[in-house]
């Protein structure tokens, strides 16, 4: 199998570039908003028990096995099972359907991530007494305003990806990934002596297992896949410039435990915010009874709540939190472009910076598109992030388990990490990668297409 020189296409400058870069792909909006709302209305730690279980037993064998076929391959999803399976079109498809999805969730992502910032701007306006204007930039039914930050989203994105491995993401997440934490942490820290947040920590630490059913763990495993990033290549592409010095297994743990406890702090944030809004006389229920989930809690009850403090701490807390959710979108949108970037790099020795500005163009016509229709989210999210994830992990570990063959992966690994013959993990990881993991994913991507119930039916 052809070996490729990773040095002309770029590389980490050091392991912890590495980590953070990783971390940053992982640490998103899927972290600090898709989280504590899946928390809120989903049993509150029944979830978030579950969704523990599908990070670390699912979603970690899954990111080894990305890093390592990456690494091994020094190429992006498509060139990497091209290498591994001798150009054998079929397996080059797992590449080919990951790309597409990162090109789909980065489409609809960044229209999001466009929210993000035009609430700094609400925050901004607000405070100043423009509320015409404020009110004006946080109209997210407002596919003009849409539009304008989708694309400065998207120019932020291009610009760093523009820079390369090292002087473009290495470089920015290093500088992002700690202020994002800082950030966080003070806001934890602020909103955790306020009145009514201790209702909020019950809320979200106290488990309600009888919501436990097959829908919440379709929901835990889809965002365990989305949080980690995985399934769709984004980290066979970071994997490939990893150098042969680092520790794969070790580096994975990091990064799964890095973006599982930004999860958890995100949620120590959101759920006590909630309450501490209801406290100030926000409606964080719906009509049903249920807390207030998704967009409607992060651009409704939120900016309710900065509104309420008022003055210069309302602005603070308000510009800091979309500042945070902003931060840790770019961090992800990066990785998401990269991963098709790399592919027209790698396979039709196209220039990056060319291939970033129309690569990235492209996807912004999808994300103008979107911009017009919100309602198409819902229907991406579905098929790319809940459905798509998932199934790429199961192509990718089936491909592993059983046609590259989990000792050539270990192999690899050796590099870097000597003894992991010796380990207990050389002797689980592969049973997880080809029978636990496969199964798991496929158990659930069958229920939640209703097959089960249906087979059920059939021979019931
Ligand atoms: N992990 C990111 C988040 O939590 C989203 C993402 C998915 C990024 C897939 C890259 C690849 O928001």
């Amino acid at each position: 199998m052809a070996q490729t020189d990773t040095a002309s296409r770029g590389n980490w400058n050091s392991k912890l570039g590495f980590i953070l870069a990783a971390a940053g792909s992982a640490v998103g909006l899927g972290n600090i908003w898709g989280f504590p709302t899946q928390v809120a209305s989903n049993g509150g730690a029944a979830f978030l028990f579950i969704y523990l279980i599908c990070a670390f037993a699912i979603g970690f064998p899954v990111m080894v096995a990305e890093i390592t076929i990456g690494r091994r391959t020094g190429k992006n999803p498509v060139g990497a099972f091209n290498a591994l399976s001798g150009n054998k079109f079929l397996y080059s498809l797992i590449g080919m359907w990951g790309v597409l999805c990162g090109v789909m969730i980065l489409a609809f992502y960044t229209v999001i991530a466009g929210w993000t910032v035009s609430y700094v701007f609400e925050e901004l306006f607000h405070f100043i007494g423009m509320n015409g204007w404020a009110t004006y930039v946080a109209d997210t039914n407002n596919g003009i305003i849409n539009a304008i930050f989708a694309a400065i989203f998207m120019s932020a994105t291009v610009s760093i990806i523009v820079g390369g491995v090292s002087d473009g993401i290495e470089r920015a997440t290093k500088f992002m990934m700690p202020l994002l934490l800082v950030i966080l942490l003070v806001l934890i820290g602020y909103v955790l002596w306020q009145p009514g947040s201790g209702v909020g920590i019950e809320a979200y630490l106290f488990p309600d297992f009888s919501k436990v059913d097959a829908s919440l763990i379709f929901s835990a495993m889809g965002q365990a896949f989305f949080s980690l990033s995985l399934g769709m290549g984004a980290l066979i592409t970071y994997g490939s410039y990893l150098s042969k010095k680092e520790n794969i297994p070790e580096a994975a743990a990091y990064v799964t435990l890095m973006d599982t406890f930004i999860a958890f702090l995100a949620g120590l944030l959101i759920l006590p915010a909630m309450y501490m809004a209801q406290a100030q006389g926000v409606a964080i229920f719906d009509k049903a009874g249920h807390l207030l989930a998704g967009t409607a809690l992060i651009f409704k009850v939120l900016p309710q709540l900065f509104h309420q403090l008022g003055g210069v701490l309302g602005l603070i807390f308000g510009v800091a939190f979309f500042l945070l959710l902003s931060i840790a979108a770019l961090t992800s949108t990066i990785s998401l472009l990269e991963v098709p970037v790399s592919y027209a790099i790698d396979e039709y020795n196209f220039p990056r910076k060319r291939s970033a500005q129309l690569i990235g163009l492209g996807i912004l016509i999808i994300s103008l598109f979107i911009s017009f229709n919100i309602s198409l989210i819902g229907v991406f999210v579905t098929i790319f992030n809940n459905v798509g994830l998932p199934l790429g992990g199961f192509l990718i570990c089936t491909f592993l388990g059983y046609y590259w063959k989990t000792e050539n992966a270990i192999a690899e690994m050796e590099s870097g990490y000597p003894s992991v013959k010796q380990t207990i993990f050389s002797k689980v990881w592969p049973f997880f990668v080809k029978v636990i993991c496969p199964l798991a994913i496929l158990y659930n991507l069958l229920n939640a297409l209703g097959a089960i119930s249906y087979l059920q039916n059939l021979f019931g």
